[in-house]
């Protein structure tokens, strides 16, 4: 990799969370500072820290700071104070699991150190959140070693949204192949759908991959079919946001109609998923919470004048979930899974 962004950073000294701003890329690389929990919160809203594993990472870090910076005496009311941070921080977005799976690490860490000093009890916190942080680095080459084992040098590849090094500690999920193959000459041939409606793919795929040296191309989300027929894709790598026990895995709108075509196509659809999106709570899709966010995001933004006539409805879901038929693998950290998915993920965990 050209230059290795951190896309979250605690900076301990100052009681603040640094996080880049995703949401002014590709045009500005911006370090933004947030402070309060509010900040925090909309941050995650607005998609400024996004991708589920650094929402994860900035919640780790976030109630480790709102805890230190408490001055209570007593553990029970610092764990009063978690649980109502925990809960509002935890409302900011409904899809991913690593947010909810990293406050839940916290606070299995947080009553384990119950018996110790106020003191001792927060520095256990950072070092949880710091755990959380370096894991997740280690967690994404080991996908990315996995799932290069599936890829040959050449290969056209296709993947959607921003799975990538931004969106994690390092590496990313679905880009952390790419990233290596990348290292080792492998010469693939990105194709990266623009991800509509907040064109993650278009801002930030091409922009990782562009700096690294990646030969990428960026397609409408709508091409996805002509360059399947045309025989320029083997296989399709996406992330994942929350995977039900059955398989079926949530991702960014778009995911289930490109699984779709590749099976038409019969192209290897792979789903990289760090361990900590499998959500065993989830007998399947049905049960996974699909963020809606506001109609303006399709009818208004990016254009100089609206795109639609006022008044006129729409609908915007920010996930959708693909039928664990469709998957061809998903691939951890721990290796690579096949269907009979239900049994098979009980065996990895
Ligand atoms: O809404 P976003 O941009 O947070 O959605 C992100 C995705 O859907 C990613 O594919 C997913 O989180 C995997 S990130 C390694």
């Amino acid at each position: 990799m050209s230059e290795v962004v951190q896309s979250v950073i605690l900076d301990d000294a100052n009681n603040s969370l640094i996080i880049l701003d995703q949401t002014l890329l590709p045009g500005e690389k911006r370090f933004i500072e947030l402070k309060t929990e509010k900040d925090v919160w909309d941050a995650i809203y607005e998609l400024k820290v996004r991708g589920a594993p650094a929402i994860g990472i900035t919640a780790a870090y976030a109630i480790y700071l709102f805890v230190k910076k408490y001055d209570v005496q007593s553990y029970e009311q610092l764990y009063e104070h978690f649980k109502k941070t925990k809960e509002y921080l935890a409302s900011s977005r409904p899809t991913a699991v690593n947010l909810f799976w990293a406050l839940n690490r916290m606070e299995e860490r947080l009553k384990k150190e119950s018996k110790n000093t106020i003191s001792v009890i927060k520095t256990a916190l950072k070092e949880e959140a710091d755990n959380i942080y370096k894991e997740d680095e280690k967690v994404c080459k080991s996908i990315g070693e996995y799932a290069l084992s599936l890829l040959k040098p050449g290969f056209g590849l296709l993947t959607h949204c921003n799975p990538g090094t931004i969106a994690t500690a390092r590496y990313g999920t679905a880009l952390a192949p790419i990233y290596l193959g990348n290292e080792r000459g492998y010469d693939f041939k990105v194709f990266a759908g623009e991800t509509r409606p907040l064109l993650q793919g278009a801002r930030l795929t091409t922009w990782e991959l562009k700096q690294a040296g990646v030969d990428v191309t960026l397609i409408c989300d709508n091409m996805a079919s002509i360059v399947m027929k045309e025989g320029k894709i083997q296989a399709v790598l996406v992330g994942c946001d929350r995977v039900a026990a059955n398989g079926d895995t949530a991702n960014k709108i778009g995911t289930s109609s490109v699984a779709i075509l590749a099976k038409y196509y019969n192209i290897p659809f792979y789903v990289c998923a760090p361990i900590s999106t499998i959500d065993l709570d989830c007998k399947s899709g049905e049960d996974i919470k699909i963020e809606i966010r506001p109609d303006k995001e399709i009818t208004t933004k990016w254009y100089t004048k609206p795109m639609v006539p006022e008044g006129v409805k729409a609908y915007n879901p920010a996930f959708d979930v693909t039928d664990e038929e469709l998957i061809t693998a998903i691939i951890t950290e721990k290796g690579i899974v096949y269907p009979p998915f239900s049994e098979n993920l009980k065996k990895i965990l």
